[in-house]
């Protein structure tokens, strides 16, 4: 059904098919359309930052920024949804066209910018869905906010979203936002974690909860550049790490129509170098830090090697895109199997 969904949609330009399918899903959750194309996948559950996930399968930031489809996106067998990545105020992103498909390469090349509706939208989203599984909120700085005052936009939307999420994801690995993966670099990356973390903790005690607080890292790396960055992440008080974001490599798509367009890529051809890195953060965190691997999964295998590689949960966007929810049931199997072979 979804492969004949999708032969329609993708007559439509990405954005407008991406718009359409969403507002489809969201219209069809009355007849219960999300779970018949969806179902409900069985599986132990991860327990994980104080968090019980059904499965370990959750859907990546960026498909649901503003928090307008989450009901009928958690519907789909998902065990996890992110939403965003919101901005403090609302922002247009870049001109169109800023999206295309490589469909040869199972990908997507996207320079959409942080386009959404602010933040405070996406609290009045939360506030109001009707979905009770786990929501992770996704959170940016506004694309004119220098570097130097980044924590400032990432504290106002760090405080907004605190109490109407189960965890927050810091995002500061998109291409698409000018210098924003130098707050990646060591030289500011102790000062700026240090900020959210207290302002974190201080939250979790005025709200009377507690908020895992993950980062989000490119797959883009010189080996002792992410090495140290990871370092610094390991002891700066942060709960998680994503990895990883789109890539600005195209050694994978040389010769495509679309290999030259600007942003980050997506798919297939992002995770070797998503695996690379996730393996590395493994290496130098630990076996206990909690690590979602993301980046290139399109089969249920790809979720077994982020196992392999150390992963505790996945996210998957492009793949879901290409294979639809079936991808999801796909790797909740073949995760199992990992585990089921370590076990025995
Ligand atoms: C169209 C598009 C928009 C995205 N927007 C965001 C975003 O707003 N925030 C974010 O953290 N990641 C965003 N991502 C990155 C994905 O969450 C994910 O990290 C990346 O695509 C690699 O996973 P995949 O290969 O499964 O797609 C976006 C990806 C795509 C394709």
């Amino acid at each position: 059904m979804y492969t004949w969904l999708r032969n329609g949609l993708f007559l439509l330009p990405p954005e407008m098919a991406h718009d359409v399918a969403l507002n489809a899903l969201s219209a069809g959750r009355f007849v219960g359309l999300p779970r018949l194309v969806g179902g409900c996948p069985r599986s132990a559950p991860v327990e994980l930052m104080g968090l019980s996930f059904p499965n370990p399968v959750g859907l990546a930031a960026g498909l649901d920024k503003n928090g307008d489809h989450i009901y009928a996106l958690g519907q789909l067998g998902f065990g996890f949804v992110e939403v965003g990545t919101v901005t403090p105020r609302p922002q247009p992103g870049n001109p169109k066209p800023r999206m295309f498909r490589l469909p040869e390469h199972q990908a997507l090349i996207n320079r959409l910018g942080f386009n959404n509706k602010g933040v405070d939208h996406l609290v009045d989203r939360l506030k109001s869905t009707r979905y009770d599984g786990i929501i992770g909120a996704n959170i940016g700085k506004q694309k004119d906010t220098p570097v130097d005052e980044a924590a400032a936009d990432y504290r106002f939307c760090l405080e907004k979203v605190h109490p109407h999420c189960h965890y927050i994801t810091v995002n500061i690995s998109s291409p698409n936002t000018a210098n924003l993966r130098e707050l990646q670099d060591t030289g500011h990356l102790r000062e700026f974690l240090d900020e959210l973390v207290r302002a974190r903790n201080s939250l979790d005690e005025s709200n009377e909860t507690c908020r895992p607080l993950l980062i989000k890292i490119a797959p883009d790396w010189e080996p002792a550049a992410l090495t140290a960055s990871l370092e610094v992440i390991a002891t700066s008080g942060i709960d998680g790490l994503i990895t990883t974001n789109t890539t600005l490599d195209r050694t994978r798509v040389a010769g495509h129509a679309h290999a030259d367009e600007a942003g980050g890529l997506s798919g297939a051809p992002v995770k070797s170098l998503a695996d690379a890195t996730l393996r590395r953060a493994r290496e130098v965190l630990g076996t206990d830090f909690p690590i979602i691997g993301l980046g290139g999964i399109t089969r249920g295998e790809d979720a077994a090697d982020k196992r392999r590689c150390g992963a505790d949960l996945v996210q998957i966007y492009t793949g879901f895109i290409y294979q639809g929810p079936r991808l999801v049931h796909d790797c909740i199997r073949a995760w199992q199997t990992v585990d089921e072979d370590t076990a025995a």
